[in-house]
Formats: structure tokens, sequence, C-alpha cells
């Protein structure tokens, strides 16, 4: 990823009508721990992480991430001016900012430059007629003590100007470079320098860290920006696509990656669509169905004319896939084993470890052991059966010379050597591939298996006889079926 944009539930004790946004503490910072170590380990070199989040628990994510990120990554805790009505409760402050806090991956990350507008060049101007046009004065002190920069200059009139006492920006060989080029001058009474900054040289402007309700939006904007898409149900927290777009511009390029998983109301795959850069997000909540598809379907057939749309001349196109995760494959008992979930049945598993196993999900009717394929002549097995010596045998020898198979049972007990067959137990297997049993939406997402782009081989005909079947291949639909809606733009 090279973006994450989370705006996770503040924990501000309210029950929205979407959510309940209220834990204690601490299960509040362990949730975002959990999720922050997941973030970071997506995060490409380059990437960075933006959440927004308010007073409740700011400061106390700030130290998390600082843990989790290392603090010579931390970038910003920018100040959003998320409200300009005053909230008029009398004896308390009125609350008009969130916080917008910015960690970068690795310093291999870019912040870019917003684009200038005419209102950034209000200071530039040409009193003395430089023939290379506007400029403004910039500052000619240095940061850091430089002490190679620590000399004096005289004027034309013999005055002596001290250096600043970190030292000067420049050499003293630029300095008089520029100074005969007419880039650097002295004032009127000879008491100080002017080094010149000239807007032909400005591209952008470097993002400030105060963001204003004017440039990026307010939340009642973001409010008025659902009710055009869903009506009556409205959702309570949304964030104005304005914000998303000032992140997504400093923070990516067109193309790039870009997650949310807090979808919300899905802001952030709204505005990452528009702007042209691609997006995962993810929502725990009904209001995936009522407010995300709906949304970007919208945007998708070129109806939002809200938000950013006009900003980007947004026209319609593109699509996107929608996935129901699954619960989770394996669980622990009593016993502290970790055993195959009881609400998956012998066909949803065999789909599952299809998947994690980067097969594609075939099932035969003529083979019982070919549940799917990953080459042609490369098939997999997926059993909840304690196979001995004489069933391993035997699926070897139906497999033949030819064609290898990946046998994933919960044990064995095979005496030979099978030279066509590797045999794996499922709980190991699976449990050496994903993360379990720490929620319900706790898999590693980066270890699901590419879709394989090309079309089934084809697998033997019917007839050639079912010797037995253990596993009921007819049934499919753990994560196809009815778990996935692709939507493509029907017309342009
Ligand atoms: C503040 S809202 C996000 C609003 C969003 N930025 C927008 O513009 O609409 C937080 C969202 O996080 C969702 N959420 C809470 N816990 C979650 C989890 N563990 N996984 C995914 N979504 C979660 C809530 O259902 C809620 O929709």
């Amino acid at each position: 990823m090279k973006c994450v944009f989370i705006d996770p539930p503040y924990n501000t004790g309210s029950a929205f009508t979407h959510y309940d946004d209220g834990v204690e503490h601490s299960i509040w910072l362990s949730l975002m721990r959990d999720r922050l170590e997941i973030i970071r380990r997506l995060l490409s070199e380059d990437g960075s992480l933006w959440i927004t989040i308010d007073d409740n628990e700011a400061h106390y994510l700030k130290v998390l991430c600082d843990e989790v990120f290392g603090r010579s990554n931390f970038l910003s805790c920018s100040i959003w001016n998320h409200s300009v009505q005053s909230k008029g409760y009398s004896g308390k402050f009125s609350v008009h900012h969130n916080y917008v806090l910015v960690y970068q991956r690795s310093p291999s990350f870019v912040l870019k430059d917003l684009p200038r507008q005419e209102e950034h060049n209000v200071n530039y101007s040409n009193p003395d007629n430089d023939p290379r046009g506007s400029w403004r004065s910039g500052d000619v002190r240095n940061s850091l003590v430089r002490k190679n920069l620590m000399y004096n200059i005289t004027t034309p009139s013999g005055k002596t100007i001290q250096h600043p006492s970190k030292g000067w920006r420049f050499s003293r060989e630029t300095f008089d470079k520029e100074l005969a080029e007419g880039k650097i001058k002295f004032s009127p009474d000879e008491s100080r320098i002017i080094r010149k900054i000239y807007l032909a040289d400005q591209e952008g402007r470097v993002p400030e860290t105060i963001w204003f309700a004017q440039d990026v939006g307010t939340t009642r904007e973001a409010s008025s920006e659902v009710r055009a898409f869903v009506e009556g149900d409205f959702f309570d927290t949304p964030k104005p696509e304005r914000l998303l777009k000032r992140v997504l511009e400093i923070a990516t390029n067109p193309g790039d990656l870009v997650l949310d998983s807090f979808a919300g109301s899905g802001t952030t795959g709204a505005v990452a669509h528009k702007m042209g850069r691609r997006w995962i997000m993810v929502e725990l909540g009904e209001h995936c169905h009522t407010h995300i598809i709906p949304r970007l379907q919208k945007v998708i057939d070129g109806e939002d004319k809200g938000g950013i749309s006009e900003a980007v001349s947004w026209q319609g196109g593109g699509g996107f896939r929608y996935y129901t995760l699954a619960p989770s494959l394996l669980q622990q008992d009593a016993y502290g084993q970790w055993v195959i979930n009881k609400e998956y049945n012998a066909e949803m598993l065999a789909q599952a470890l299809c998947k994690l196993e980067g097969f594609t999900y075939a099932p035969s009717d003529a083979h019982y052991w070919m549940h799917g394929h990953s080459t042609e002549r490369d098939y997999i097995y997926v059993t909840t059966a304690n196979l001995n010596h004489e069933q391993l045998q035997q699926l070897s020898d139906e497999a033949g010379a030819e064609r290898s198979l990946l046998v994933l049972c919960t044990a064995f007990g095979g005496r030979g050597d099978y030279p066509n067959l590797t045999v794996k137990k499922i709980p190991k297997q699976v449990l050496s591939r994903c993360e379990w049993g720490h929620d319900d939406y706790s898999l590693q997402i980066e270890n699901l298996p590419k879709a394989p782009p090309f079309p089934p081989d084809p697998l033997p005909q019917a007839g050639e006889g079912r010797k037995s079947m253990p596993v009921n291949v007819a049934q499919g639909g753990l994560f196809d079926e009815g778990g996935e809606i692709t939507w493509q733009r029907s017309r342009r």
C-alpha cells in the first residue's frame, strides 16, 4: 500500500446510528495496536499512514504509533479545522478541530507539494523591475549551527553586517555570485541582506500543519455529501471529500494503492477513485451495503456530481469488486488445540484451502481427489480424514507419475515414499500461513493468493468413474458465490 488513511471510531463514548464508539480506553488502544501493526506490514517502504482523531485518544494514539512506527517516522500531527459553527456550550471550549496524525513507513516516503493557487502568490512583487520577475524576500538565517557560514559582510558604503547567530544560509562564494547577479541585494539603509525567492522557481507549495475548513471542508460539508447519495439514512461521522483529496494529493500519485480499513460511508474509496488511485476499503457494519456500495456505484456511473467531482472533472468510469470475509477457518478447542471451525463444511474447507495455497478451486466430477489445480499437472486434495498408508498409496497411484498432488489432511500415517505426493496437516499448514483467533477480521490479507489468470485446464471427463467421494465438492460459495459482487461501469 502506498497510503493508508484511517478514520477509526474516536472512542468518544457515543452510540452512533451505525456503530458504537465507546470502549474501555485500554481495549481501544489494544484494538488499534493490532491494526496498526498489520497496517505497517502492508505499507510499502515509501508509503505513509494518515489517521484522523480527536482529543479523546489523539495523544495516546500518538504514543502508540510512535511505538509501532518508530518516533523517527512521525511526520506531523496536523490540525484539521473540522467545524466553523460555535458549539455554544457555556463554560466549555467550543472544539473546532480534529487531528491528522501522519507517519511514514520509512524515510523513503516523499511528501509531495500541493498545487499553487493565485492566493499563494500574494507576497510576490517586483518593486525593482527585476527581469526574472516577481520575488519575495527569503530567510537568510541558517537553522543549524554552521561555523563555516559565519562570516561578516561589508556593505558598499563600508558598514558591517554581522552574521546571524547560527550562520548564513549560503557560502561566501554564493553570496558574491548572487550579489553580482542581482539575486541578493542590500536593504536601502544597508542594515540587512535581501535574498530574492523568485515566483518563477516555485512549482508547488509545501503542505502546512493547519488545514483550514475553507480548503479541506468540514464535517457539516461531509454530511451533506452523504445526503446526496443516501436518502434518509444518514451517516454520523463522515469525512469531507476535500479532506481526502488533500491527503491523497500529498501522499500518492495516480495509480497508487490506497487502503481504508474503517471505511464508514466510503469517502476514501470515492475520492481515490475520482483521483485515479486504486483503493481497498474494509467495513465491519451493514452500511457497507446501504452506503458504500450505492456511493461507489454512483461514482462509477458518473452520477456523483458532489464532493470533489467538479474539481477533478470526474465523468465516471472504472469498477470495483466486493467481498465478504469468511469466518475464521481455525479455532481453538477447549484444550487450546487448533481445530477446523465447525462453521466450515467440507466444501467450504476445500475452497478456502485452495485459495490459501494458490490453487484454482475446480472440483472434478471424475476424480474425488481433484479439488483444484495450480498448473495443468499439479492438483490439490483436501480432506478432514486421517490418511493411512494404503490411502496415500492409492492417491499416489491414481495421480500417476505424470501428475503431482498436494494432499491436505488432518493427520497422516504413511509408510512409504510417494514421489508425486506432498502431504501436509491442515491446522499446521493453515496456521503457518495466516494469523487466526484474534477476532473475525484478523486475516493477514497479504498472504491471500492471487486469483490465477488462466482458465482451468480441461479436467478429466465425467464417466471415468468416481471411486469414493469423501468431500461433497458440488457446493460452492465460500468467497465467490454470493460473497463477491463485481460492479463495472455499464456505459461511457
Ligand atoms: C468514523 S467512521 C469512518 C467514516 C469514514 N471516514 C467516512 O468518511 O465515512 C468509523 C467506521 O469504522 C467502522 N469500524 C469500526 N471497527 C471496525 C473494524 N474493526 N473493522 C472495520 N471497520 C470498523 C465503523 O463501523 C465505522 O463505519
